[in-house]
């Protein structure tokens, strides 16, 4: 085993983390219970380029349990959990992750992980896949899993211009991930994250939320939740209008500069706060993003109109312009649950990381009559995964009678 970790003194606490989340993800263990059973992946290395937190550590010990030989690198350089990545390594498993490192390792990492010959990868925004398809086209592998809306957009753009050269499954379009990870993950952490990095009380302050997708709906409930007067800024007509009609403003992104307190980008787009915005903003502002990639906020620009920065609080730096206003951006830019705060709990994650090995094992299971294309998990596996997950939860889920099931089929009975 090879591994490059920070510090591998901190494994204790690493697996107290990885034992408290595994307590939370109890669909995850139905699937571990079956997986030592069947060794539906034995023998096949899979390559996971995903954030290195508590939750993602209890999916790598699935997928060993499955037979498989789990190799990690981290899906963003801030977002790595030292601690969890020293106790996979006192677990056996090679981690290729440090929080905090620079591109460079980041991709070194990313090539070491792949040196492993994997059969199966698996992706949290389509890098480690890029690189399959640019440097290391010598490598073949079975089949690529995807896990968020970021990546599946960069997959189905390699298929449409005919890159593509291995099946993918889009773990993020099963409704057990998107409606529930995007919405109700992303909304609670993303809040926590800008919380934990700056302390204030949302409550009275307006909050604006670019981009009311799966995961801006959720931040926007969220801080609606918590007393926040909410603004919404979106470039999708109907979306807009869905934002106006929950309650919340709907404003273009220069109107929303001028008054908002906090701000979150969450659109998977560039540039969506740029310095023109910056340039309306009041003193004192706190920008955070949570969408996957760090350009959502043009931060080359703000660093060009600081005349002072400094770090106010962990996670928290503050860029001074010439006329003395201080715009204050979290976690630099990069995912505000993951940098300033430990990502989404694991009970949403559990979710999320079952169809991630259910999507490994479906791989591997239907490896001879697959394409490079990309695919979304059967329908029966989403179903299957929310009604553990409602039991878990201590729901009733109703059943159709015979006599409902044969309305719903029929056209017969109309107006009476
Ligand atoms: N922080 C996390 O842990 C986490 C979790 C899941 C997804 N993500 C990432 O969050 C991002 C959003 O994901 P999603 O599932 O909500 O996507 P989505 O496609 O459902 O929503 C994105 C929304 O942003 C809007 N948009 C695009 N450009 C815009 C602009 N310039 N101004 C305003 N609105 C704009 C789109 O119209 C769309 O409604 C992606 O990058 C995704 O990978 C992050």
């Amino acid at each position: 085993m090879n591994y490059d970790i920070a510090d591998p003194s901190l494994a204790e606490a690493g697996a107290r983390r990885i034992a408290w989340a595994g307590r939370r993800m109890e669909v995850l263990a139905t699937v571990r219970e079956r997986f030592r059973k069947e060794r539906p992946l034995e023998g096949h290395v899979v390559a996971a380029c995903l954030h290195v937190t508590a939750e993602t550590a209890n999916l790598m010990l699935a997928l060993r349990d499955g037979g498989a030989e789990p190799v990690l690198c981290a899906s963003n350089p801030l977002s790595t959990q030292d601690d969890v990545a020293a106790a996979l390594v006192a677990e056996g498993i090679s981690v290729f992750a440090i929080r905090g490192e620079d591109s460079d390792t980041y991709y070194k990492h990313i090539h070491a992980a792949l040196d492993h010959a994997p059969a199966v990868t698996m992706d949290d925004g389509a890098d480690l896949a890029t690189i399959l398809h640019t440097e290391r086209r010598d490598l073949e592998v079975i089949g690529s899993t995807e896990e968020t809306t970021t990546g599946v957009i960069r997959l189905r753009a390699m298929a449409a211009d005919g890159t593509l050269r291995v099946p993918v499954v889009a773990v993020n379009d099963s409704a057990t991930k998107h409606l529930f990870d995007n919405h109700f993950g992303t909304g609670q952490s993303s809040l926590d994250g800008i919380i934990r990095a700056s302390n204030i009380l949302l409550a009275g302050q307006t909050v604006v939320v670019v981009g009311y997708g799966d995961c801006g709906r959720g931040v926007a409930a969220r801080a609606d939740g918590m007393g926040a007067k909410v603004v919404v800024v979106e470039v999708d007509p109907i979306r807009a209008l869905e934002a106006a009609m929950t309650g919340y403003q709907v404003m273009t992104a220069d109107d929303a500069a001028a008054v908002g307190d906090v701000f979150i980008t969450v659109t998977g787009n560039k540039h969506v706060l740029r310095r023109r915005h910056f340039e309306r903003m009041k003193d004192g502002v706190i920008l955070a993003n949570a969408g996957h990639f760090d350009i959502e906020i043009e931060l080359d620009a703000l660093r060009q109109m600081a005349v002072e920065r400094r770090l106010v609080r962990d996670n928290l730096e503050e860029f001074e312009l010439e006329d003395g206003r201080r715009i204050l951006v979290a976690a630099e830019g990069r995912l505000v649950n993951l940098g300033a705060a430990e990502g989404h709990p694991a009970d949403v994650m559990d979710m999320s990381f079952t169809n991630q090995a259910l999507a490994a094992e479906w791989l591997v299971k239907n490896r001879n009559d697959l394409e490079p294309r990309i695919y979304t998990l059967p329908e029966e596996i989403d179903r299957e995964v929310a009604s553990i997950k409602l039991a878990r939860l201590g729901g009733g889920l109703e059943q159709l009678t015979d006599e409902q099931r044969a309305y719903l089929a029929s056209w017969q009975e109309g107006t009476s």
